[in-house]
């Protein structure tokens, strides 16, 4: 990888298996682990292909996979891809940086009808390489598209370069929420919800 993500960077060498062991552990407790699913498939069609773009261990993607989508998730960390191959088959599973992200180069040429960075993806990004990640993710969706992204206001990425970003990536800016059950949007909220879309 040409950048390290923040992921790596800003935590410790047993930070990726202490993530696992948690989703893990919320999982056998039934937590509920599938809210950014549940919105995602009541944006996109039945049996539709959805990217999980830095899926983490794969929670988000599985709930998608189990409503009938097809499903790619991507993520950086070799550690979460391994561990949500084992919890979660169904889905493909691959380890590759958003920033430079080829899907069709992977065998997957199709384009998405959504993709989803949940879980602050875009304040774990390598600095500086925010609007490629958003490039390289609207590039995979199809016109009219919904790219999905929820992260923290607190993070270190402020909601307006993000917006500049996602503009510059060719998304157009079509809802802001507060929750991903969609709490209206505040300006003081410490959470972001924003659907963008790529043009037709
Ligand atoms: C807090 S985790 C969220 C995981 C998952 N989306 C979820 O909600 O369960 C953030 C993830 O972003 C991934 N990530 C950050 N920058 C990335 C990049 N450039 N390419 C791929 N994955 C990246 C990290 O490896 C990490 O797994």
């Amino acid at each position: 990888m040409a950048n390290p993500t923040r992921w790596v960077t800003d935590t410790g060498p047993e930070h990726s298996q202490w993530y696992v062991d948690r989703f893990r552990r919320l999982a056998a407790e039934g937590a509920d682990l599938a809210g950014e699913a549940r919105l995602l498939d009541a944006m996109v069609p039945r049996h539709a292909r959805v990217l999980d773009a830095g899926c983490g261990a794969g929670r988000v993607g599985a709930a998608l996979h189990a409503q009938g989508h097809t499903v790619v998730g991507v993520d950086a960390d070799p550690v979460l891809i391994e561990a949500a191959g084992i919890d979660h088959p169904g889905p493909r599973w691959l380890v590759g940086d958003l920033a430079e992200l080829d899907l069709a180069a992977a065998g997957e040429p199709e384009p998405f009808d959504a993709a989803v960075l949940a879980g602050n993806v875009m304040a774990f990004v390598a600095p500086g390489t925010e609007r490629r990640v958003l490039g390289r993710v609207a590039a995979h969706v199809r016109p009219d598209g919904a790219v999905v992204v929820g992260f923290g206001t607190d993070r270190g990425y402020r909601l307006t370069d993000f917006d500049a970003d996602a503009v510059a990536a060719g998304l157009r800016l079509e809802h802001r929420f507060a929750t991903w059950d969609l709490r209206p949007w505040r300006d003081d909220a410490d959470f972001a919800v924003t659907v963008l879309r790529r043009p037709t």
